[in-house]
């Protein structure tokens, strides 16, 4: 008997500039476009396999080796529907000797090789992870990379399913610099990622995630971001009247490869999005102190830089948690890990008590 399994794995991307907002929360979609980079390497990635047996009872899902309750009418649920519904218009529909998955249980495992929930993208991997296995058990794509044949359902087709599982996931579905379209279309047919360039076309660009705490976060994206909907005002002139600006440009800066207009854009959003969260009620906070300090020593790294070269060195951002990511390109990434770890020490060495931890004591992922 035939077994109809599948796994794939997806990468964390983190933003450029950030998706803080839904006019949706059903469909999940969002007030503003965003912009970011897929991490290429391997330390930050989520890794899912799916099964679909005739004999399974039920649908069932595994997190890090821990069965999950799959909620009824919950984000699993939405996008496995829209997998199936897929499937069945797509091929078994129209090949009538193509098993019928679409009616099978099936039972989802999902490892995640970095801390879940702590700022560091999971729900990004998780669920592009998620759709592009259960994507490929249907036989619907060619993810990530092989292009022997056309897929059947394109990566920004699959983008619309990962959405539903959680917003960022979306970008995850591409690698290199990806925007997420906003899109206007209450059936949220629009609101998808696009490719904006792949990594290829900027190979010295580089991320090195800090990881200053890998405690679970306190306020989850989910919540907070609706808190910030029904409370800032700042969030409605940062709608309209800072990101679509900013898409344009730093869209432009990766296609000309221009690190400056790049960092500043990054820097300025990264900000932006904090100030809004303070701007919530009540406020939201996800930066500590060595997140600041992380701020203060590549602030004080550009203006010496741009005295010395006219050039910006880094760029830092932060997510909805204290970690940093340090964008920089290639020639500065050993400058950079040097002030870093000489600033703060690696975890074995460092006396500080835990949240004062950077890069979990492991050396930093550089990618892409
Ligand atoms: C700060 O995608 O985790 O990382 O759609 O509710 O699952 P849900 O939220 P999520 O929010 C990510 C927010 C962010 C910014 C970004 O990745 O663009």
């Amino acid at each position: 008997m035939a077994v109809y399994q599948a796994t794939t794995s997806a990468p964390v991307n983190i933003a450029c500039i950030k998706y803080w907002g839904k006019r949706d929360t059903t469909l999940i979609l969002p007030t503003n476009s965003s912009l970011s980079v897929t991490l290429s390497q391997d330390h930050l990635r989520s890794t899912t396999t799916s099964r679909a047996d005739p004999a399974f009872t039920e649908t069932k899902l595994w997190l890090n080796g821990k069965e999950e309750d799959i909620k009824s009418g919950g984000r699993l649920e939405r996008c496995l529907k829209e997998l199936k519904k897929m499937r069945k218009e797509r091929i078994e529909d129209k090949e009538p000797n193509a098993p019928k998955l679409s009616e099978w249980n099936i039972h989802v495992a999902s490892y995640n090789n970095f801390p879940t929930a702590a700022g560091l993208a999971s729900s990004a991997s998780g669920f592009a992870a998620l759709t592009s296995s259960i994507a490929a058990l249907y036989g619907l794509n060619t993810f990530p990379s092989s292009s022997a044949k056309p897929s059947i359902a394109s990566p920004s087709e699959l983008s619309l399913v990962a959405r539903l599982g959680s917003g960022s996931a979306c970008r995850s579905l591409f690698g290199g610099f990806v925007a997420w379209e906003a899109g206007s279309l209450p059936s949220g047919t629009d609101s998808l990622a696009v490719e904006v360039a792949p990594q290829s076309h900027w190979p010295t660009m580089h991320a090195l995630i800090c990881v200053v705490n890998d405690a679970k976060k306190g306020t989850s994206s989910t919540s907070g971001m609706q808190r910030t909907v029904e409370t800032s005002a700042l969030l409605q002139h940062r709608i309209k009247h800072v990101v679509p600006q900013r898409m344009e440009a730093i869209i432009k800066a990766i296609k000309e490869k221009d690190f400056d207009s790049f960092a500043k854009i990054t820097m300025a959003d990264s900000n932006q999005f904090h100030a809004v969260a303070l701007d919530t009620a009540p406020p939201i906070f996800y930066m500590n102190d060595v997140s600041r300090s992380i701020i203060s020593i590549i602030e004080e790294l550009n203006r010496v830089s741009l005295e010395k070269t006219g050039h910006l060195l880094a760029a830092y951002t932060f997510d909805a948690g204290p970690n940093a990511v340090i964008y920089t390109e290639e020639k500065n990434v050993k400058q950079i890990i040097e002030i870093i770890v000489r600033y703060f020490p690696q975890a074995e060495s460092n006396p500080f008590p835990d949240p004062f931890k950077l890069f979990g004591g492991k050396q930093p992922a550089a990618v892409p």
